[in-house]
């Protein structure tokens, strides 16, 4: 694992926003993985500023995202599909057909999961994967659990991520109990994962991920055993394994 210390968020973002810059550049029809949250919005700001300065061109790029509420459709404000094109899609000159994400309106788990898994597929696979990591070691949807998942799949959310994502919605009654995420099988056969982490409430679960046992429990911790991570997270999130790196 390659590790990549920041000042802050806004270095983290640059540095990251580099990252996903020169695989578009050395490979204009990469296949990127992307992610939502809070962690990558800095990085999409930073890719929005270059395409407008004409350095970047996505125009061959293809997209798949990690992951959907299921139950929300795409036009809903909580969406994911609805924060990729506020935040990336509409700004950049990727073309709508090239853009994937799980379809959260098909309430057909098994049917969507397959086509889901079938189209990254055929694509030839993600040439480079975009994660950010929750409070729990969770990448994706994939939450702590006795075994690492596989392809993508549907999910029941934990209460803790449940309480995490309220925020965004009116109440935690109005967060979805569901999602479809890609597994983690699907990530790890990513080329190349570049992975995300900013602030002091992460510091642990940053040590125990890339520095403690490797566990369905962290689910993050497998990303050791991928032979091309790049970490890139802040100080405050780095700040319990400075001896490490
Ligand atoms: C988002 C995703 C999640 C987030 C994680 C961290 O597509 O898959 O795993 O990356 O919950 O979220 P933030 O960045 O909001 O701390």
């Amino acid at each position: 694992m390659k590790f990549i210390c920041a000042k802050d968020y806004q270095e983290m973002s640059r540095k990251a926003a580099s990252v996903i810059a020169a695989q578009v550049v050395l490979k204009p029809d990469s296949i990127l993985g992307l992610a939502t949250g809070s962690s990558p919005i800095g990085i999409y700001e930073q890719l929005v500023v270059w395409h407008r300065q004409g350095d970047l061109d996505f125009s061959q790029c293809s997209s798949f995202n990690l992951d959907e509420y299921r139950g929300l459709t795409a036009d809903h404000d909580q969406s994911y599909h609805y924060f990729m094109h506020q935040h990336l899609f509409d700004a950049i000159n990727i073309p709508a057909e090239r853009i994937d994400l799980p379809d959260g309106a098909q309430m057909d788990a098994a049917a969507e999961c397959a086509r889901y898994d079938a189209a990254i597929a055929a694509a030839g696979g993600v040439d480079l994967q975009l994660l950010g990591m929750g409070l729990n070691g969770h990448i994706g949807f994939n939450e702590p659990d006795e075994v690492f998942s596989k392809g993508t799949h549907c999910v029941d959310l934990t209460t803790s991520t449940i309480e995490a994502n309220k925020r965004f919605f009116a109440s935690a009654d109005d967060v979805p109990r569901q999602a479809y995420t890609m597994g983690v099988q699907t990530i790890m056969q990513a080329r190349k994962i570049l992975i995300i982490i900013s602030g002091e409430n992460k510091a642990d679960i940053v040590r125990e991920a890339f520095f403690g046992p490797i566990t369905p429990q962290v689910p993050a911790s497998i990303l050791q055993l991928h032979p091309d991570v790049t970490v890139v997270a802040d100080e405050a999130a780095f700040s319990k394994c400075r001896d490490l790196i």
